[in-house]
Protein backbone atom coordinates (compact mmCIF):
# COMPACT_ATOMS: atom_id res chain seq x y z
CA UNK A 1 0.00 0.00 0.00
CA UNK A 2 2.81 2.33 0.05
CA UNK A 3 3.97 4.49 -2.22
CA UNK A 4 0.70 5.28 -3.05
CA UNK A 5 -0.84 5.37 0.53
CA UNK A 6 -3.13 8.53 1.32
CA UNK A 7 -2.21 9.43 4.40
CA UNK A 8 -4.10 12.45 6.76
CA UNK A 9 -3.01 13.90 9.92
CA UNK A 10 -5.36 14.61 13.33
CA UNK A 11 -3.90 17.39 15.21
CA UNK A 12 -5.50 17.18 18.40
CA UNK A 13 -6.07 20.62 20.33
CA UNK A 14 -9.43 20.50 22.31
CA UNK A 15 -7.91 19.79 25.84
CA UNK A 16 -8.26 22.59 28.36
CA UNK A 17 -4.54 22.33 29.32
CA UNK A 18 -5.54 21.91 33.24
CA UNK A 19 -2.04 20.72 34.19
CA UNK A 20 -0.06 23.88 32.24
CA UNK A 21 -2.73 26.25 34.29
CA UNK A 22 -1.71 28.81 31.78
CA UNK A 23 -4.75 31.89 31.37
CA UNK A 24 -4.88 30.54 27.47
CA UNK A 25 -6.26 27.22 26.66
CA UNK A 26 -2.85 24.87 26.07
CA UNK A 27 -3.03 24.89 22.27
CA UNK A 28 -2.65 28.59 22.09
CA UNK A 29 -0.10 29.53 24.47
CA UNK A 30 2.92 30.77 22.66
CA UNK A 31 6.53 29.00 22.30
CA UNK A 32 9.07 30.82 21.01
CA UNK A 33 6.67 33.46 19.17
CA UNK A 34 4.31 30.85 17.42
CA UNK A 35 1.23 28.80 19.22
CA UNK A 36 1.49 25.00 20.00
CA UNK A 37 -1.14 24.31 17.49
CA UNK A 38 0.31 26.20 14.79
CA UNK A 39 4.47 24.94 15.74
CA UNK A 40 2.86 21.20 15.38
CA UNK A 41 0.79 21.62 12.44
CA UNK A 42 4.14 23.30 10.47
CA UNK A 43 6.17 20.32 11.16
CA UNK A 44 3.56 17.82 10.54
CA UNK A 45 3.27 19.77 6.71
CA UNK A 46 6.72 19.89 6.64
CA UNK A 47 6.68 16.37 6.38
CA UNK A 48 5.47 16.27 2.98
CA UNK A 49 3.77 13.11 3.55
CA UNK A 50 0.10 14.15 4.31
CA UNK A 51 -2.85 15.23 2.07
CA UNK A 52 -4.84 16.50 4.60
CA UNK A 53 -4.07 18.06 7.75
CA UNK A 54 -6.86 18.57 9.99
CA UNK A 55 -7.28 20.20 13.71
CA UNK A 56 -8.97 19.31 15.97
CA UNK A 57 -10.15 22.07 18.02
CA UNK A 58 -12.33 23.11 21.33
CA UNK A 59 -15.75 24.76 20.57
CA UNK A 60 -15.11 27.56 22.62
CA UNK A 61 -11.69 27.73 20.52
CA UNK A 62 -12.68 27.70 17.00
CA UNK A 63 -12.59 31.41 16.41
CA UNK A 64 -9.04 31.79 18.22
CA UNK A 65 -8.04 29.22 15.85
CA UNK A 66 -9.69 31.29 12.43
CA UNK A 67 -7.63 33.88 13.74
CA UNK A 68 -4.32 32.44 13.79
CA UNK A 69 -2.10 33.01 10.33
CA UNK A 70 -2.12 29.68 8.76
CA UNK A 71 -2.85 30.61 4.98
CA UNK A 72 -0.96 28.99 2.46
CA UNK A 73 -0.11 25.32 4.56
CA UNK A 74 -0.33 22.69 2.21
CA UNK A 75 -3.41 20.42 3.08
CA UNK A 76 -4.49 22.15 6.35
CA UNK A 77 -8.29 21.65 6.23
CA UNK A 78 -10.87 23.59 8.57
CA UNK A 79 -10.80 22.60 12.12
CA UNK A 80 -13.09 19.62 13.69
CA UNK A 81 -15.05 20.53 16.84
CA UNK A 82 -13.25 18.12 19.53
CA UNK A 83 -15.37 16.18 22.56
CA UNK A 84 -14.84 15.97 26.49
CA UNK A 85 -12.47 13.38 26.52
CA UNK A 86 -8.86 13.04 24.26
CA UNK A 87 -10.43 9.84 22.66
CA UNK A 88 -13.80 11.95 21.59
CA UNK A 89 -11.89 14.35 19.95
CA UNK A 90 -9.79 11.83 18.24
CA UNK A 91 -13.32 10.28 17.12
CA UNK A 92 -14.74 13.65 16.07
CA UNK A 93 -11.45 13.97 14.08
CA UNK A 94 -11.42 10.34 12.09
CA UNK A 95 -15.43 10.82 11.28
CA UNK A 96 -14.57 13.87 8.85
CA UNK A 97 -12.09 11.83 6.95
CA UNK A 98 -13.04 10.47 3.56
CA UNK A 99 -13.38 6.84 2.83
CA UNK A 100 -10.46 6.89 0.29
CA UNK A 101 -7.48 7.88 3.32
CA UNK A 102 -5.70 5.02 3.62
CA UNK A 103 -3.89 5.88 7.01
CA UNK A 104 -4.02 8.27 9.89
CA UNK A 105 -1.32 9.85 11.83
CA UNK A 106 -3.21 11.19 15.19
CA UNK A 107 -0.79 13.53 17.10
CA UNK A 108 -0.92 15.69 19.96
CA UNK A 109 -0.71 19.25 19.71
CA UNK A 110 1.14 19.67 23.08
CA UNK A 111 4.23 17.50 21.38
CA UNK A 112 4.86 20.42 19.33
CA UNK A 113 8.82 19.32 18.80
CA UNK A 114 8.59 16.31 17.02
CA UNK A 115 10.65 16.84 14.33
CA UNK A 116 9.75 16.45 10.54
CA UNK A 117 12.61 12.71 10.17
CA UNK A 118 10.67 11.38 12.93
CA UNK A 119 7.14 11.79 11.53
CA UNK A 120 8.47 10.43 8.66
CA UNK A 121 10.34 7.33 9.77
CA UNK A 122 6.85 6.32 12.39
CA UNK A 123 4.65 6.99 8.64
CA UNK A 124 7.31 4.60 6.90
CA UNK A 125 6.59 2.08 9.42
CA UNK A 126 3.31 2.16 10.13
CA UNK A 127 3.18 1.66 5.66
CA UNK A 128 5.26 -1.80 5.83
CA UNK A 129 3.01 -3.04 9.21
CA UNK A 130 -0.27 -1.27 9.48
CA UNK A 131 0.14 0.59 12.81
CA UNK A 132 3.45 2.03 14.40
CA UNK A 133 3.69 5.25 17.03
CA UNK A 134 6.73 7.03 18.03
CA UNK A 135 8.18 6.29 21.47
CA UNK A 136 11.15 6.53 23.85
CA UNK A 137 13.08 3.94 25.93
CA UNK A 138 12.66 5.44 29.69
CA UNK A 139 15.14 6.06 31.71
CA UNK A 140 14.09 5.50 35.14
CA UNK A 141 13.29 2.05 36.23
CA UNK A 142 9.41 1.67 36.68
CA UNK A 143 6.83 0.33 39.03
CA UNK A 144 3.67 -0.53 38.84
CA UNK A 145 1.75 0.92 42.64
CA UNK A 146 -1.51 0.89 43.92
CA UNK A 147 -2.74 2.47 47.10
CA UNK A 148 1.29 3.23 47.79
CA UNK A 149 2.36 0.60 47.66
CA UNK A 150 4.72 -1.72 44.59
CA UNK A 151 2.91 -4.30 42.66
CA UNK A 152 5.98 -5.10 40.41
CA UNK A 153 8.52 -4.10 38.32
CA UNK A 154 8.73 -4.58 34.85
CA UNK A 155 11.75 -5.51 32.64
CA UNK A 156 13.54 -1.50 32.06
CA UNK A 157 14.34 -3.07 28.66
CA UNK A 158 11.17 -3.96 27.67
CA UNK A 159 9.80 -0.38 28.93
CA UNK A 160 9.25 2.65 26.82
CA UNK A 161 6.89 5.94 26.94
CA UNK A 162 4.68 6.23 24.19
CA UNK A 163 4.82 9.47 22.07
CA UNK A 164 2.85 10.84 19.25
CA UNK A 165 2.37 11.12 16.13
CA UNK A 166 0.39 7.03 15.95
CA UNK A 167 0.04 6.34 12.87
CA UNK A 168 -2.38 3.43 11.64
CA UNK A 169 -4.74 2.24 9.06
CA UNK A 170 -7.95 3.93 9.46
CA UNK A 171 -10.09 1.45 9.35
CA UNK A 172 -8.56 -0.77 11.92
CA UNK A 173 -8.98 2.21 14.06
CA UNK A 174 -12.09 3.07 12.83
CA UNK A 175 -13.45 -0.42 13.53
CA UNK A 176 -11.30 -0.14 16.98
CA UNK A 177 -12.65 3.04 18.53
CA UNK A 178 -16.29 1.96 17.41
CA UNK A 179 -15.85 -1.26 19.25
CA UNK A 180 -14.08 0.87 22.23
CA UNK A 181 -17.29 3.06 22.15
CA UNK A 182 -19.81 0.41 22.36
CA UNK A 183 -17.66 -1.18 25.55
CA UNK A 184 -17.51 2.41 27.27
CA UNK A 185 -13.84 1.66 27.20
CA UNK A 186 -11.38 5.20 27.44
CA UNK A 187 -8.16 3.91 26.06
CA UNK A 188 -4.83 6.69 26.81
CA UNK A 189 -4.16 6.68 23.42
CA UNK A 190 -4.57 5.42 19.89
CA UNK A 191 -2.26 2.71 20.36
CA UNK A 192 -4.66 1.32 23.09
CA UNK A 193 -7.35 1.02 21.06
CA UNK A 194 -5.29 -1.07 18.71
CA UNK A 195 -4.41 -3.38 21.34
CA UNK A 196 -7.42 -4.58 22.66
CA UNK A 197 -8.32 -5.11 19.07
CA UNK A 198 -5.40 -8.10 19.41
CA UNK A 199 -3.46 -5.74 16.15
CA UNK A 200 0.44 -5.98 16.18
CA UNK A 201 1.80 -2.34 16.81
CA UNK A 202 5.26 -0.83 15.80
CA UNK A 203 7.40 1.19 18.38
CA UNK A 204 9.90 3.34 16.65
CA UNK A 205 12.35 4.90 18.57
CA UNK A 206 12.28 8.83 18.69
CA UNK A 207 15.39 10.39 17.29
CA UNK A 208 14.91 13.40 18.60
CA UNK A 209 13.30 14.87 22.50
CA UNK A 210 9.67 14.81 21.58
CA UNK A 211 8.12 16.07 25.20
CA UNK A 212 4.26 16.85 25.19
CA UNK A 213 3.89 20.04 26.72
CA UNK A 214 1.86 19.07 29.90
CA UNK A 215 3.15 21.09 33.33
CA UNK A 216 4.35 24.69 33.47
CA UNK A 217 8.48 23.84 33.62
CA UNK A 218 7.89 21.88 30.06
CA UNK A 219 7.72 25.24 27.95
CA UNK A 220 10.98 26.30 29.23
CA UNK A 221 12.03 23.01 28.64
CA UNK A 222 11.25 23.26 25.00
CA UNK A 223 12.12 26.96 24.41
CA UNK A 224 15.79 25.44 25.10
CA UNK A 225 15.27 22.21 22.98
CA UNK A 226 14.12 25.13 20.00
CA UNK A 227 17.33 27.10 20.98
CA UNK A 228 19.83 24.11 21.18
CA UNK A 229 18.33 23.36 17.33
CA UNK A 230 18.73 26.31 15.61
CA UNK A 231 22.21 26.86 16.88
CA UNK A 232 22.90 23.17 15.82
N1 LIG B 1 -7.02 16.71 23.80
C1 LIG B 1 -8.12 16.88 22.96
N2 LIG B 1 -9.40 16.77 23.48
C2 LIG B 1 -9.58 16.53 24.79
C3 LIG B 1 -8.47 16.36 25.65
C4 LIG B 1 -7.19 16.44 25.12
O1 LIG B 1 -7.96 17.11 21.76
N3 LIG B 1 -10.83 16.47 25.24
C5 LIG B 1 -5.68 16.89 23.25
C6 LIG B 1 -4.92 18.02 23.93
O2 LIG B 1 -5.28 19.28 23.33
C7 LIG B 1 -3.47 17.64 23.77
C8 LIG B 1 -3.52 16.12 23.63
O3 LIG B 1 -4.89 15.74 23.50
O4 LIG B 1 -2.88 18.19 22.60
C9 LIG B 1 -2.88 15.44 24.83
O5 LIG B 1 -3.63 15.73 26.01
P1 LIG B 1 -3.04 16.46 27.30
O6 LIG B 1 -1.59 16.68 27.17
O7 LIG B 1 -3.59 15.75 28.50
O8 LIG B 1 -3.71 17.93 27.16
P2 LIG B 1 -4.87 18.55 28.03
O9 LIG B 1 -5.94 17.54 28.25
O10 LIG B 1 -5.22 19.83 27.38
O11 LIG B 1 -4.10 18.89 29.40
P3 LIG B 1 -4.57 18.53 30.90
O12 LIG B 1 -4.78 17.04 30.93
O13 LIG B 1 -3.44 19.01 31.75
O14 LIG B 1 -5.84 19.33 31.11
MG1 LIG C 1 -5.54 15.74 29.39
Amino acid sequence: MSGSARIAALVLAAGRGERLGHALPKAFVPLAGRTLIEISIRSLAASGVFERIVPVIASADIARFDALALAGIDGLSPPVAGGAERQDSMRAGLAGLSDEIDYVAVHDAARCLVTIEDVRSVVAVALESGAAILGERVKDTIKRVAAGRILETPPREECWAAQTPQVVRRDWLVEAIDSATRAGRQATDDAQLLEWMGHAIAMVEAGAPNPKITRPEDLVLAEALLAMRKNA
